[in-house]
């Protein structure tokens, strides 16, 4: 693999190579199993790929947020040497190489920007949105990899792509999880021990509902799933909702469930200081 940090760099080796599709894994490095399940799925379909490592400033509504966001590049480097080939490339630019002036675009995707993360952490999408369409005119990828540990992030890329008419295929990775469920984070490093013992409730918690939903009513799960978290010392949550996959709207009754719609229980938490994301498909059986 080839570590590169401008642009013009990684758009000539792209261009020398000349290998086609092109795949692409953006990330803002700290990266672990869940990372690299994007990175080897990428290998797989693409004879080239490019893995971006690019801590974005405009995505954090939080100034300490930002700080505090763990910066790992040795280790990133060597995990990524054990699955990337001699083709591939790790994109790692500074701030002026993104951002050579102030990004003033504001985007726009309806309901998807007024639910769940978006109500907690204003103009972060706007600013992933940024990032991401930038990184895409960069790399102009055939294909790009996202998790579906970011459900509603995965959301907004499609919208983002159909609005500006590229052509990129978008896919979606299975979350990678931790032995007794937690979902991998970057952010699961900065948790205190103890909260980190008890962080389980997350995932224990939203696979419960997978089941109650064919006895309970969505108030029904919705009281059951904040008392089982907010019962742990620690842990506080900030909301849980069930959603359709492309508009996001939050179930109010079990009626509304589509059969032709996939649903996911998506929940955020604040363990201890650090705040959780995970969800789960719910089958309507
Ligand atoms: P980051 O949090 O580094 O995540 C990079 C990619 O890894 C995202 O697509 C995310 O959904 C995926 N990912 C993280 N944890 C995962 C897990 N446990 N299982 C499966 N996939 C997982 O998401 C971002 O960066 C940024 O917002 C970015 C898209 C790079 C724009 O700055």
């Amino acid at each position: 693999m080839k570590v590169l940090s401008t642009v013009i760099e990684l758009q000539t080796q792209l261009k020398k190579m000349h290998l086609s599709p092109v795949g692409f894994v953006p990330t803002m490095g700290a990266l672990h199993e869940g990372h690299l399940s994007l990175v080897q799925n990428a290998v797989q379909q693409c004879p080239v790929i490019v893995v971006s490592i690019f801590v974005n400033p405009t995505q954090f509504n939080n100034k300490n947020d930002l700080k505090n966001y763990p910066r790992t590049p040795d280790s990133d480097l060597s995990l990524l040497k054990k699955v990337l080939r001699e083709t591939d490339l790790v994109f790692t630019p500074g701030i002026k190489e993104i951002y050579p002036e102030e990004d003033l675009r504001k985007f726009h995707f309806g309901n998807l920007d007024n639910v769940m993360e978006a109500l907690h952490r204003p103009g972060h999408f706007n600013g992933v949105a940024q990032v991401v369409s930038k990184l895409f005119d960069i790399v102009k990828p055939d294909i790009a990899i996202f998790g579906l540990k970011d459900f509603q992030q995965l959301a907004i890329i499609k919208a983002l792509v159909k609005q500006t008419g590229n052509k990129v295929r978008i896919i979606g990775n299975p979350i990678i999880r931790e032995n007794d469920g937690l979902a991998l984070s970057s952010r699961n490093r900065l948790l205190e021990p103890e909260i980190r013992s008890h962080a389980t409730i997350i995932f224990k918690t939203i696979s419960a509902v997978t089941q109650m939903i064919k006895n309970y009513n969505i108030t029904e799960i919705k009281s059951f799933v904040r008392e089982s978290i907010n019962n742990v010392p620690g842990f506080k949550i900030e909301y849980f909702e069930i959603v359709d996959d492309i508009d996001l709207i939050p179930l109010k009754t079990k009626t509304e469930m589509k059969r032709d719609k996939r649903y996911f229980g998506c929940i955020a938490v604040v363990a201890g200081k650090i705040r959780l994301i995970d969800n789960i498909e719910i089958e309507l059986v």
